[in-house]
């Protein structure tokens, strides 16, 4: 390889690293905002404190959160969706019922992830899905989370 081609996969594999690493970690309150415009303030009857809640203790509000479980499935995202269930990792014979890949489940676009989350709401009734929901905020005063926020 001459110099010049070096130098120019040199930079295109830092460009690949930097997007790779790259991870988006939202505010409360800018999640208090999306999540609102998205409709889930009261979706299936769980208030948005729920939900800010619920990222908080699933992904710390980080976007590129991924936990690798004993079975070997992996939790995507904010909202640490589990591909063996909801979304398709490779091509196997995983559910996928979100019909969405699990790594658009990790971008700062919110959309797929919030869409999947309805969905596992509703196929699942409820919030239980989600153990730090279940731990810290089931039942408790919720409010505080959109403490501040810019959301009715
Ligand atoms: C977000 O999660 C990714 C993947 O686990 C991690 O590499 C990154 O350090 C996290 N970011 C923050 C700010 O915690």
């Amino acid at each position: 390889m001459g110099l010049r081609m070096r130098v120019a996969a040199i930079l295109a594999l830092v460009g690949c690293l930097a997007t790779v690493t790259e991870s988006k970690v939202y505010t409360r309150c800018k999640l208090a905002k999306i999540f609102s415009r998205a409709g889930l303030d009261n979706y299936e009857g769980f208030s948005l404190g729920n939900w800010i809640c619920m990222a908080y203790y699933e992904s710390h509000y980080n976007t590129t959160a991924q936990t690798v479980l004993e079975d070997g499935s992996i939790d995507y995202g904010i909202f640490q969706i589990n591909s063996f269930t909801w979304c398709r990792r490779a091509k196997t014979q995983e559910k996928n019922h979100c019909h969405v890949a699990c790594s658009a489940l990790l971008t700062d676009d919110l959309t797929d992830a919030i869409i999947c989350a309805k969905k596992i709401v509703k196929d699942t009734q409820g919030m239980n899905y989600w153990q730090g929901w279940k731990k810290h905020c089931e039942g408790k005063e919720l409010s505080e989370w959109k403490k501040g926020c810019e959301v009715s």
